[in-house]
């Protein structure tokens, strides 16, 4: 039975007592809905976070000392490092050591797309999402070692049950269904800039996931890590939804984060411009620490060196490799808040004290989110890998425009022309210099520019306007 009585005097003692404002206007089922909201909140902590982030604004630290992050690159370390750092990452892979993570939990409003974001047609030939692209990549690593590489796939509350019946009706991409995880992350209440969590109806709190960062508590309140555990898991790797680019398991990341004894790495690209709007991997006070790009000073953000170059470039491309002692330590003590949350001013719908609807046009209250690179000044140890942006990085995050479909579209076949022109294979061109055929590369044919070498038939000819696919069973598309 629940006792409303105690709820009341709780949320009275926490000035919130409007929650139940019209309890007695609800069904039974309604009511229960939101007493179990109620419930999730643990209100001494709203009330530190109220303080600390909403009734004062948070004045943004940046430390003492910010100097450049050093980033090392398949470019600029031996070949031999390389070589080594790439073996040892595809031991750890064969060994079963190895966890994809993919961080799925996103209201991807930027983007605007019904449904989860993972669900989204995002290639330019088989129309694949984004989930089946990372499931063939993480399929095709398992079979190149002769075994299944488990998946832990980050969900909401509000598209959990979507992403299990996307994955259900795809029969998991043909991964084992026991080696595909779902965990759910946890959220947060809007609240008001007086400090009053907001009802987004008369049965339920406006909530929303708690950021990227949520990711590490929910890998242990899920039993996620204790699920990593039993399979012998040592390391996450741990990516975006919106990425096709991404590379899920890379062995060079993970030999790398290995050899050098890391417990959270990093890949990083130089930033296109300095307001790019990507997180900057930065020193500070000799920790490795990303700062927001709109955190970012502008005459930081500017500042360039004798030879014309940022100063600060190295942006960050949510792609980590996390040990899972590391977060294990980070969530030894359920209680203890391990990242900090961000402040972020917001219009949010709500209904106000008469029951009534309000869709204010101006930010009217605050969402906290937190964001798992700040578990980065956390670890003893940090290697941040610099890839190339043509090869890895062509998020979908807006509409239309820089980081939208179109551009990872073209992205993606950029990246597939090259690495046929690599192979052997002409590729048409139009005047402009862009590819001039459709081309998709299934990671079930080839993952790297390597394996496509081995396996591309370099007679298969492309003509322009052809839609080619080279998928498990080769070649679709275009003359052979
Ligand atoms: P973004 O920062 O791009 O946020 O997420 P978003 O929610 O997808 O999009 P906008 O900002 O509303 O337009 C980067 C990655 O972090 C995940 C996203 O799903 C994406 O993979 N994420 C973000 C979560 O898993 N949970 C969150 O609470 C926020």
């Amino acid at each position: 039975m629940t006792d409303v009585a105690a709820i009341r005097k709780q949320l009275d003692s926490h000035g919130q007592s409007h929650l139940l404002g019209f309890y007695d206007q609800l069904d039974v089922s309604q009511q229960a809905a939101l007493v179990e909201q109620i419930e999730g909140i643990d209100f001494d902590q709203l009330d530190e976070l109220i303080s600390d982030y909403i009734l004062k604004r948070p004045q943004l630290q940046i430390g003492e000392r910010i100097e450049p992050a050093p980033v090392v690159s398949a470019r600029s370390s031996g070949p031999v490092e390389i070589e080594g750092a790439r073996r040892r990452g595809r031991e750890l892979i064969a060994a079963g050591k190895v966890a994809a993570f993919v961080v799925a939990g996103g209201q991807g409003t930027r983007l605007g797309y019904k449904g989860p974001k993972g669900c989204l047609e995002a290639t330019p030939v088989a129309h694949k999402s984004l989930f089946q692209v990372f499931a063939e990549q993480i399929f095709a690593t398992g079979r190149g070692v002769g075994g299944s590489i488990p998946w832990y796939v980050m969900t909401s509350p509000e598209n959990d049950t979507a992403v299990r019946a996307f994955f259900r009706a795809h029969h998991y991409f043909g991964l084992p269904e026991q080696d595909v995880f779902f965990l759910v992350q946890g959220t947060m209440p809007a609240i008001s800039f007086n400090g009053k969590v907001l009802l987004e109806s008369k049965d339920q709190l406006a909530l929303s996931p708690n950021g990227h960062g949520g990711c590490i508590s929910a890998l242990h309140s899920s039993g996620a890590l204790d699920d990593m555990a039993s399979r012998d898991v040592e390391l996450i790797s741990y990516f975006h939804v919106d990425n096709p680019l991404v590379r899920c398991i890379d062995p060079l990341f993970l030999g790398l984060h290995d050899l050098q004894a890391a417990q959270m790495s990093a890949k990083s690209l130089p930033k296109r411009d300095p307001f790019e709007p990507l997180g900057n991997l930065c020193l500070v006070d000799g920790k490795v620490t990303v700062i927001e790009y709109s955190d970012m000073p502008q005459e930081v953000a500017t500042g360039t060196t004798e030879d014309g170059h940022l100063h600060f470039s190295a942006g960050s491309i949510g792609v980590h490799v996390l040990s899972r002692s590391f977060v294990q330590q980070l969530t030894a003590d359920d209680r203890r808040r391990c990242l900090p949350y961000h402040r972020a001013d917001k219009c949010v719908p709500f209904v106000d004290e008469r029951g009534e609807v309000i869709n204010p046009a101006e930010p009217n209250a605050v969402k906290l989110e937190m964001f798992v690179f700040d578990a980065l000044p956390l670890a003893d140890k940090t290697v941040l890998l610099e890839t190339e942006r043509s090869e890895e990085f062509s998020p979908i995050k807006n509409t239309s425009g820089q980081d939208s479909l179109p551009t990872s579209l073209h992205d993606q076949i950029r990246r597939a022309a090259t690495w046929l022109e690599a192979a052997g294979v002409s590729v048409p061109r139009d005047a402009d210099g862009q590819a001039a055929a459709a081309i998709e590369i299934s990671p079930l044919f080839a993952s790297t520019p390597e394996q496509l070498a081995q396996k591309i038939d370099r007679e298969m000819v492309i003509a322009t306007g052809d839609s080619v696919y080279l998928g498990e069973r080769g070649q679709v598309g275009g003359n052979r």
